[in-house]
């Protein structure tokens, strides 16, 4: 059985039941819902959404401290590599490989493309989402995405969606909702609300909109929930 464990944001670290590390979107020093540093996580493998700064702002240190596995899109995998990160492994939207923890699939996410830390503008990336079977389940981070029509296709395929439902930059709770009528995941865990004044939201509110659809799981950071 995987173990999620919630830092705040949408930062995850996925832990499976052989003890591999999974740090979904790594944003600690920033990120004022966590009180950990990047230099206190341990990670085995690092996955990147996009490159906006609170998802990848601190990919690249713990890269480089714990030589963790990079899994990102081609684009941000080569910015990476330019700044020092030697073990990386790069993908694309729709691509999925079988690690030894596990399957990952790269989703589509509509959002901007911007590769945090690239002063040359040289990397932009399509962002995405993606799909992590382990230990039997699958988990789906959804990034920071618009409502996509696409997310039809998942129906049935995903027991824990990790959805945005801050609004403002990504889609707000009654897409989010909408999502989850798309998806039909067994669980539903809101992220990238609260952590700023404009992406403020009430969590119990959307789990009460989300109703019998599924179930909802409010976590705070450094909560853990078992897949
Ligand atoms: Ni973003
Ligand atoms: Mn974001």
């Amino acid at each position: 059985m995987a173990r999620l464990i919630y830092h705040g944001h949408s930062t995850f670290t996925l832990e499976t039941a052989d003890g591999t590390r999974l740090v979904i979107d790594p944003f600690f020093d920033e990120n004022p819902r966590t009180d950990l540093t990047v230099a206190e996580v341990e990670a085995d493998y690092i996955l990147c959404t996009h490159g906006h700064s609170d998802h990848f702002a601190d990919a690249i240190p713990l890269a480089r401290r714990t030589g963790a596995r990079l899994i990102s899109t081609f684009e941000i995998v080569s910015f990476a590599e330019t700044r020092g990160v030697e073990n990386a492994h790069a993908m694309h939207i729709g691509g999925g490989f079988d690690f030894p923890f596990g399957r990952v699939k790269m989703t589509p996410a509509l959002h901007g493309g911007q590769v945090a830390g690239d002063d040359t503008g040289a990397f932009t990336t399509v962002p995405g989402g993606f799909l992590v079977h382990v230990d039997g389940k699958t988990v789906y981070h959804a990034g920071d995405t618009a409502l996509l029509t696409d997310m039809q296709l998942l129906k049935g395929a995903v027991d824990v969606a990790l959805l945005p439902i801050g609004d403002n930059f990504t889609m707000g709770p009654a897409d989010a909702v909408r999502a989850v009528e798309f998806i039909e995941p067994e669980v539903v865990v809101p992220i990238h609300y609260d952590t700023w004044e404009i992406i403020r939201q009430d969590a119990q509110a959307f789990r009460e909109a989300v109703g019998a659809r599924a179930r909802v799981e409010v976590m705070a950071p450094g909560d853990s929930y078992d897949v």
